[in-house]
């Protein structure tokens, strides 16, 4: 199985990539990092631990950074609740984090299996941020990293950015500019998995405990998406990377450059995605881009997947 680190601030789309890729024999899940977010560290980590004992599963669990690099936290309560995991009842874990700090396990793990660990984040880049500036070595070491986070086209928290990566632009940044190859599941992509009644249904009918509580999560993460944009359920996201891992041939993606909006103004912690190719000098005339100019595509970018499959 391929070794990965699951990097997340769950959040209910969080919890269900973590249960796709601890069910999974194709994934060796080496340690979940827990990352602000979503909600606070406090409450990430606590609903990380949850989501461990629902499952019984016995993967280790780290607690990371507890806020962004630069910028002020931001949070989505509005979204995935007060918990981060508003829904069904759950019972308070029994377990605790790890000691160790999340980024020390990662540089650790990394050194540890050089060329073999996939990263998987889905919430903010801090943690892997902090990673590479502690231990730069690691991304000559990294294979892989398939996060979910910006978008091709609108943002979801902003007008130009998705939420993950305005959580944290500056390490955003980092991750993008590391040179490690990036797979990047955007709103663009994730928007196409939907988990409509019908499908929801399919989770409660396995009629164990982890469907039922499956089914009541998504029901929850339904309601901000019926609300905002109308849709028939909530956007599977945060799994998008995961199922990717698992079968690649549900999507398709496009290699480009991607580079990251620092500047605090309108478009602060945008992904902008250079899908034409507009960087690779034939649009040398150009304005405003011109820094980056010539520059190789970083990341693989979802555009399309077949979501009845994943
Ligand atoms: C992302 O933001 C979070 O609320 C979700 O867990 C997902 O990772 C989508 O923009
Ligand atoms: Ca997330």
């Amino acid at each position: 199985p391929r070794k990965i680190i699951l990097d997340c601030d769950p959040g209910h789309d969080d919890a269900i990539a973590m249960m796709l890729a601890l069910a999974s024999p194709e994934l060796e899940v080496l340690g979940v990092t827990v990352v602000h977010g979503n909600v606070s560290l406090a409450r990430t980590v606590r609903n990380a631990l949850v989501v461990r004992e629902l499952l019984g599963a016995e993967v280790p669990i780290y607690a990371g950074a507890d806020r962004p690099l630069v910028r002020e936290r931001i949070s989505a309560e509005a979204v995935h609740g007060v918990s981060g995991l508003d829904g069904p009842r759950l019972s308070e874990p029994q377990g605790k984090p790890e000691q160790q700090h999340a980024v020390s396990f990662i540089i650790e793990t990394v050194l540890a299996h050089p060329g073999e660990v996939t990263l998987v984040p889905t919430g903010p880049l801090t943690n892997l941020a902090l990673a590479l500036r502690l231990e730069p070595k690691i991304a000559g070491l990294i294979p892989q990293i398939v996060l979910m986070g910006g978008s091709l086209d609108t943002g979801n928290w902003t007008p130009a950015a998705e939420f993950n990566i305005l959580c944290d632009p500056h390490a955003a940044r980092i991750v993008f500019e590391s040179g490690i190859p990036i797979v990047m599941m955007g709103l663009n992509l994730t928007h196409q998995v939907i988990a409509t009644p019908r499908r929801v249904e399919r989770f409660r009918a396995l009629g164990s405990r982890v469907g039922e509580v499956t089914a009541q999560l998504l029901e929850f993460f339904r309601e901000h998406h019926v609300t905002r944009y109308g849709w028939e359920g909530a956007a599977l996201h945060d799994p998008c990377t995961v199922a990717y891992l698992i079968r690649p041939e549900l999507f398709k993606t496009q290699a480009m450059y991607v580079a990251i909006e620092t500047n605090e103004g309108l478009n602060f912690g945008r992904t902008v995605c250079d899908r034409w190719g507009v960087t690779q000098g034939v649009a040398a005339g150009h304005t405003g881009f011109a820094g980056n100019l010539g520059q190789p595509a970083n990341a693989q970018v979802g555009l399309a997947v077949d979501a009845e499959g994943l």
